[in-house]
């Protein structure tokens, strides 16, 4: 008698709980940003309020098996969505040396309970790539970055460990370059047991950690949210093309820029030995400038300058998929701009990376090595100008001139106007995203 009621109890249930996940598939339509734990993907809510109690073991099923077709439901729509997980994010911040992207790059590493951040991974590849005349191949470095890059965004290791020396052993690794400024790999879940006498490169500063097992790495990118990677090795934004184009990705750029000439500035002093002409030749100590110096410079400004007119041209593949952020407007509006670049890749902007910014752009300076992502931002901004003299503005501004022009930077004309501090060289300038 009672089963015979329970049954049509369990299958209007069931109906309730179709109906749940008919709004839910709905909401998710209107908004591709349904959160879900990447290791529970597309399971039905388990709060729908209506889980059925004492239930014969037929009717049980009977829901379980309606769970299961919609389960299959949700997945089928993601795969018709071409992503692996909803709202799942891939984001790439692309800059060149001394631009401030450690410190940009801070703003995702400081989410560290959803977001998966590595740090310069292609550090290993571009030296494995580089030639004896110094530079790489750029058609091979860029076809090998992207291949790395595609893998290590699915949580794959693989292609990375082979570039790296000496190679991991059983996919564990010391010498990952700068591991300790990736929060990911120095949580509790990527940190493997200290070993005694093993020097390690690059170490966690937050624990004691052995060797990096790049094994749990991948777990716990898997279980991350959202990926990011920085890196300052890419020219073109171009040869990043498949990456845009890969439904498995749903890829984001945020291309960060600054003024051609405080980079110089600030590359004169971090990279002494390999820019000694340029400060010999700023001291007038009668050196010639080297003509390959200034080439790679222009070199430099151009692939900068036509990754930027590619992003803002927004051809099909990039569009909404490119933003221009220059490193100026970071310092002076840190807040702001990381609200608009949270906005842009639809990662919602956490309590702890508000208050990591308040403390570190608001702060009493503290001493840091040239890599110190803790500055006075707003202070920062315009030192350059007294730390070089008026000709290497000069012949920066001759190189580089489009690129100034593009970026909104405003060309001095002498060595008064280059230190008078009432004139700002920094023109308001809107990107268009
Ligand atoms: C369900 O079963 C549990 C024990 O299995 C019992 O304690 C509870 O009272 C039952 N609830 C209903 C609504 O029958
Ligand atoms: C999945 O999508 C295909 C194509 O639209 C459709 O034929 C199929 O019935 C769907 N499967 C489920 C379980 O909804
Ligand atoms: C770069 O490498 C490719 C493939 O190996 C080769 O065809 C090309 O000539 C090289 N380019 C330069 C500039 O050396
Ligand atoms: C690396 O971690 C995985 C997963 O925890 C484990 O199975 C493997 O044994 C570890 N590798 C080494 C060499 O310790």
């Amino acid at each position: 008698m009672r089963i015979k009621y329970t049954i049509p109890i369990f299958f209007i249930v069931a109906l309730v709980i179709i109906e749940k996940e008919n709004n839910i598939i709905s909401r998710v339509s209107d908004k591709l940003s349904l959160k879900q734990t990447p290791q529970t993907p597309l399971q039905p809510s388990r709060s729908s309020g209506s889980s059925p109690e004492n239930g014969s073991s037929t009717a049980l099923s009977k829901s379980a098996s309606a769970f299961t077709l919609m389960k299959r439901r949700l997945e089928n729509y993601s795969e018709h969505q071409g992503a692996t997980a909803w709202g799942r994010k891939h984001i790439l911040l692309l800059a060149t040396t001394r631009t401030g992207s450690s410190f940009v790059g801070e703003f995702f590493n400081q989410q560290v309970d959803n977001m998966f951040y590595l740090f310069e991974p292609l550090w290993h590849v571009e030296k494995i790539l580089t030639l004896r005349t110094g530079g790489t191949n750029a058609t091979v470095a860029a076809k090998a970055y992207r291949d790395v890059f595609r893998q290590l965004f699915l949580c794959d290791f693989t292609l990375l460990e082979s570039f790296i020396r000496p190679q991991p052993t059983n996919h564990v690794t010391a010498a990952l370059f700068r591991r300790e400024s990736s929060s990911s790999l120095c949580e509790e879940s990527v940190c493997s047991p200290f070993i005694k006498g093993v020097f390690e490169s690059y170490h966690c500063r937050n624990r004691r950690c052995g060797p990096l097992n790049l094994t749990m790495a991948s777990r716990s990118c898997q279980q991350k949210e959202h990926r990011v990677i920085k890196s300052v090795r890419v020219r073109q934004l171009e040869t990043l093309r498949p990456l845009a184009e890969d439904p498995r990705l749903d890829i984001k750029f945020i291309h960060l820029v600054r003024d051609p000439r405080a980079v110089l500035a600030s590359r004169i002093v971090a990279f002494a030995a390999k820019y000694k002409n340029w400060k010999q030749w700023a001291m007038g100590n009668n050196v010639r400038l080297d003509d390959d110096e200034v080439k790679k410079l222009k070199g430099n400004c151009d692939n900068i300058r036509m990754s930027a007119e590619a992003g803002l041209r927004q051809p099909p593949w990039l569009r909404g998929r490119y933003m221009l952020v220059r490193y100026e407007d970071i310092a002076r509006f840190p807040m702001k701009k990381a609200t608009e670049m949270y906005a842009f890749t639809g990662i919602p902007f956490t309590e702890k990376v508000k208050s990591w910014i308040v403390t570190n752009t608001r702060a009493a300076r503290r001493p840091g090595g040239v890599y110190s992502t803790q500055k006075n931002s707003a202070e920062q901004v315009e030192k350059w100008r007294f730390s070089i003299p008026f000709k290497i503005a000069q012949v920066v501004q001759k190189v580089c001139g489009p690129t100034l022009k593009l970026f909104g930077y405003k060309f001095v004309n002498s060595e008064e106007m280059l230190t008078d501090k009432s004139i700002s060289l920094i023109e308001d300038k809107t990107f268009n995203f």
